[in-house]
């Protein structure tokens, strides 16, 4: 990414090769909350009489991993409606760069893969932004998207005073992030509600604010940002590679999310049925409560960092496409941030939030 050539980047995807899938048990345990409602969606979505595919999407699946238990309970639920003949088409989807081998590997190689003692079902990938429409219109009966709209469509400012505009003191970054976010989020919207057939549902989990306007992470931003200081002083980075570095998620509050929908609940033929933040528990501290150990502590934040947000972090390197460079960069950077993590073990909010919404007819 080169300043004045593109200077709102669009994130990079998560770490390939099977690190996303090995690093986001923080994810996994979150999105555990939002199963029961996809349930329930595939319990009340209208179902066509005809004997087409029931098509489920999965919106930002990343390598797939996570998205194993979610389908698996869908499928479930609906094979109780629609018995084991009907066939069901599960379409994952991501950014175009996104590591789809891994994804396909853990499809057929995963013990728990949703494709294990089950009949026609038929997976396969879309390499797509979301925030453009990217499956036919009124295709889908399903949409799951965990852990992935909090990724906003680019990178709206820099943040001169930090790497996630939640700690930042900046008010023109906020002013921008929460623009963008208010506008990614209707687009995301509108897009999806093209796809979903009439009686479909979607079931959104991300990140989110708590009541009081909280973002959480504070230790963990504190050491990715500390770190990333680290780096600068010591030369491995420049003032100006460090002042690009910007983490463009945003969390959302409830009212955020609903806003959209106003008194009459209803956004692009969708309604809100479910609309919930809630506070997930913090595996990573309770672990270090159990064995106090530090490093693995500082360690087990620092690659869930590296995993999902050190790829986008690399864009800002001076040139962005040395792969021995972004490779010492992000080892330095996890190092670096994993120590500071260690020395001073705290527990996080991980304030999320849990969506359903329904198709409505025109
Ligand atoms: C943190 S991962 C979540 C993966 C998985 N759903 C989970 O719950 O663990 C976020 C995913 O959203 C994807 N993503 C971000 N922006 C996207 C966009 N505009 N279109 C499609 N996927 C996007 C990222 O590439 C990444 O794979």
């Amino acid at each position: 990414m080169k300043t004045g050539e593109d200077d709102h980047p669009a994130p990079a995807p998560m770490e390939g090769r099977g690190a996303y899938n090995r690093n986001s048990r923080v994810q996994a345990a979150g999105l555990a909350a939002a199963i029961p409602l996809f349930e329930k969606a595939a319990r009340n979505c209208t179902l066509s009489d005809s004997s087409d595919p029931v098509v489920i999407a999965d919106y930002g699946a990343s390598e797939g991993r996570n998205s194993l238990a979610p389908i698996a309970a869908a499928i479930a639920i609906l094979r109780q409606r629609i018995g084991t003949e009907r066939e069901i088409s599960i379409v994952h989807t991501d950014l175009p760069d996104s590591d789809f081998s891994a994804l396909f590997r853990t499809l057929v190689g995963d013990p728990d893969s949703y494709l294990c003692g089950g009949e026609n079902i038929y997976p396969s990938a879309v390499g797509r932004s979301f925030y453009e429409q990217i499956l036919p219109s009124n295709s889908v009966t399903l949409g799951w998207s965990s852990w992935a709209v909090q990724w906003l469509s680019r990178m709206p400012a820099r943040i001169p005073d930090q790497v996630h505009v939640s700690s930042s003191q900046d008010a023109v970054a906020h002013a921008a992030f929460a623009a963008q976010a208010d506008y990614d989020w209707r687009m995301f919207l509108n897009q999806r509600s093209r796809e979903l057939r009439v009686g479909g549902r979607l079931v959104v989990l991300t990140m989110a604010l708590t009541w009081s306007g909280d973002f959480g992470y504070h230790a963990v931003l504190r050491a990715l940002y500390g770190g990333l200081q680290d780096l600068a002083f010591k030369g491995e980075i420049t003032a100006e590679e460090l002042s690009r570095m910007v983490i463009p998620t945003v969390g959302r509050s409830r009212s955020d999310l609903i806003a959209p929908f106003g008194l009459g609940n209803r956004f692009a033929d969708l309604a809100v049925e479910h609309a919930e933040v809630f506070l997930e528990a913090d595996r990573i501290w309770q672990q270090y409560e159990t064995d106090r150990d530090s490093k693995a502590y500082g360690a087990r934040w620092a690659a869930f960092s590296r995993a999902s947000v050190f790829p986008t972090l690399a864009l800002a390197l001076e040139p962005a496409d040395d792969p021995s460079r972004v490779q010492n960069f992000i080892a330095s950077a996890e190092a670096h941030m994993a120590a500071r993590l260690a020395a001073a073990p705290e527990p996080c909010d991980i304030p999320l939030a849990k969506l359903v919404l329904a198709k409505l007819a025109t």
